[in-house]
């Protein structure tokens, strides 16, 4: 099982660019373009949020377009650019079922071989921070006790503080309670995010947060206290989770074009 993890596309209407200057759009044709040509092709594609910039019914048609080369199946996560309503109404459609599934919250669960994926949504609607709320909360704990399977679980914001102040300035409500139920089960192998546009890791209970960064712009790296909100134009990037019972394998992949691959040997002898 072979999964590319992409996130924070911040798709914007037709010719505009994030911020005034990030064309997000083409972008995100680049990495689709790079993960097509992947050997062996991903089983799937997980999208962890802020796939469009402002929630908008004309950014989803759009990154429906984008995302429309992708043979395999495509599982969305809202995050908090999303507006859930767009989101629903662009993609009701053949290969996004299960979104039709969902009720307020776009949180749903799908089998993956012997592995099982649980899709949470961090969104408090207008803000930037992270919400998990009793009634999403009580969902997780429901499907954790249902199986004993080794899980993953991805959400939009990631449920720890990373030390990039203004990232964490907003909060996420219920992380704590996330983590105790983490905590409880122990087939949690996986807790997969985005919205911090870079890749970072960190331990919670017993099980392992990672996340992805942008397929567009990243957030600037400065672990001051106060630092400024700011993003930098880093290599964009997706990830590859290769699940080889019983352990999950995360490659981290730089978008872009660095020239060809040089062998290490010539006819079987180390080049010196
Ligand atoms: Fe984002
Ligand atoms: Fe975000």
């Amino acid at each position: 099982m072979l999964i590319a993890q992409i996130s924070d596309l911040h798709i914007k209407a037709a010719g505009r660019l994030a911020y005034g200057v990030v064309d997000t759009a083409n972008l995100l044709q680049r990495c689709v373009t790079a993960i097509t040509r992947l050997q062996p092709a991903p089983d799937l594609v997980l999208a962890t949020g802020d796939l469009v910039d402002y929630g908008l019914a004309a950014e989803y048609e759009l990154l429906k377009s984008l995302l429309a080369p992708l043979s395999m199946p495509v599982y969305l996560v809202a995050g908090n650019h999303d507006e859930r309503r767009h989101l629903r109404a662009a993609f009701g459609g053949p290969g996004f079922e299960y979104l039709a599934a969902t009720d307020q919250f776009i949180q749903y669960q799908v089998q993956l071989g012997a592995l099982c994926l649980l899709v949470l949504d961090t969104v408090a609607p207008m803000e930037a921070r992270g919400q998990l709320c009793s009634v999403r909360l009580r969902w997780l704990e429901q499907r954790l006790s249902e199986t004993a399977m080794p899980t993953i679980i991805a959400m939009h914001h990631p449920p720890f503080v990373t030390g990039i102040a203004h990232m964490d300035a907003p909060g996420f409500e219920g992380a704590a309670e996330f983590e105790e139920i983490v905590a409880r089960h122990a087939q949690v192998e996986r807790i997969m995010c985005g919205h911090l546009h870079r890749s970072i890791q960190c331990r919670i209970g017993s099980s392992v947060v990672s996340v992805c960064p942008s397929t567009a712009h990243q957030v600037a790296l400065d672990l001051r206290i106060g630092g400024p909100d700011c993003f930098v134009m880093e290599p964009p990037g997706f990830q590859l989770h290769l699940w080889t019972p019983p352990r999950l394998i995360t490659h981290t992949c730089v978008l872009g074009d660095f020239g060809p691959h040089y062998p290490f040997r010539h006819a079987g002898v180390l080049i010196d």
